[in-house]
């Protein structure tokens, strides 16, 4: 199998064109800033302009099919590796107020739209990383419903999809902020779907769920959450940098995991495993035996 594993830099993005969305702020910019580092051609997509210099800044609204297409026709015909980043804390983000359709679009419809339009532009060996989040843990609680959602053909069918469904499973959500935990488990659904597929043409899928993350979306998690203060952190005590998250998704993105695709790497210090602790607790010695 040749893959980047076969020179001794095993990282290996010198060179590599990577399409990184989200690159304005965040755990994308600091993607971008780490690959530009690592000698890669950075070609950054977002809807606000990013500060640090890249090789190419393309302005792209996610919620909008034309603006995708549009910024599509300005990417290269040739891309390396994907990093998506891109995405809004909820209905409420970065001062603005989205429709729970906008919460979809942008985090899972518009992202898939994109990234579908890129993978004829990958080589054989080529891979994507995507962001996913803690918040969409719960996704095999739902999977059937999601598995449908994953299938939509395209951009409308989906938001059609989700007009259909949308009563149904608020139903399903006890949290707080349900159009971004569907989101995201939309999102895991549709990479672990997608990846299968993808495996036969020898390109890899991935995903990031991060926990808690010190970003300027970070408040915007609260206050779509009537005020609660989210709980995504482990006994660890921290929440974790836009860096340590960046620093996956370059690894599940390189030669280091060539024989990686279709996993979501939950990069929280053991928070999603909180719940092993809570049934140890409750449960007899016996039963746990
Ligand atoms: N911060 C956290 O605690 C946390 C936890 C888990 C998952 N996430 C996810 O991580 C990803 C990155 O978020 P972040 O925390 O770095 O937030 P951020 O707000 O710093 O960055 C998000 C980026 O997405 C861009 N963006 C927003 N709407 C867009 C649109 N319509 N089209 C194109 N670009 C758009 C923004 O301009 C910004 O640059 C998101 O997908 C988020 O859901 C964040």
């Amino acid at each position: 199998m040749t893959d980047d594993t076969t020179t001794n830099d095993l990282l290996n993005y010198a060179g590599k064109i990577c399409v990184v969305t989200g690159a304005a702020s965040g755990m994308g910019q600091a993607a971008a800033r780490l690959l530009t580092g690592l000698g890669a051609e950075v070609i950054a997509l977002d809807v606000r302009e990013t500060p640090d210099p890249v090789a190419k800044f393309i302005r792209i609204d996610l919620a909008d099919k034309d603006s995708i297409d549009a910024a599509l026709a300005e990417v290269p015909q040739r891309v390396d590796r994907v990093f998506s980043c891109a995405g809004i804390a909820g209905t409420i983000y970065a001062g603005r107020t989205f429709s729970e359709l906008d919460v979809l679009t942008i985090n899972f419809i518009g992202a898939r739209s994109l990234i579908e339009g890129l993978i004829p532009r990958l080589p054989r060996d080529g891979s994507i990383a995507l962001i996913a989040s803690t918040g969409g843990m719960r996704w095999q609680t739902r999977k059937n419903l999601h598995l449908d959602f994953a299938r939509t053909d395209g951009f409308e069918a989906a938001q059609r999809w989700f007009g259909d469904h949308r009563d149904e499973l608020e139903q399903t959500f006890t949290g707080l902020n349900f159009p971004y935990m569907m989101s995201k488990e939309a999102l895991i659904v549709w990479m672990k779907y997608r990846a299968y597929t993808l495996s036969g043409q020898r390109i890899r899928l991935n995903a990031i769920s991060p926990a808690a993350t010190d970003t300027p979306m970070a408040e915007d998690f609260s206050r779509n959450a009537n005020g609660l203060r989210g709980s995504h952190i482990s006994e660890v005590g921290v929440a974790s940098t836009p860096e340590q998250q960046a620093r996956a998704l370059i690894f599940l993105n390189s030669g280091l995991a060539g024989y990686v695709s279709g996993q979501d790497l939950q990069v929280d210090y053991a928070f999603t495993v909180k719940g092993l602790h809570e049934m140890a607790a409750t449960e007899p010695v016996d039963a746990a035996r």
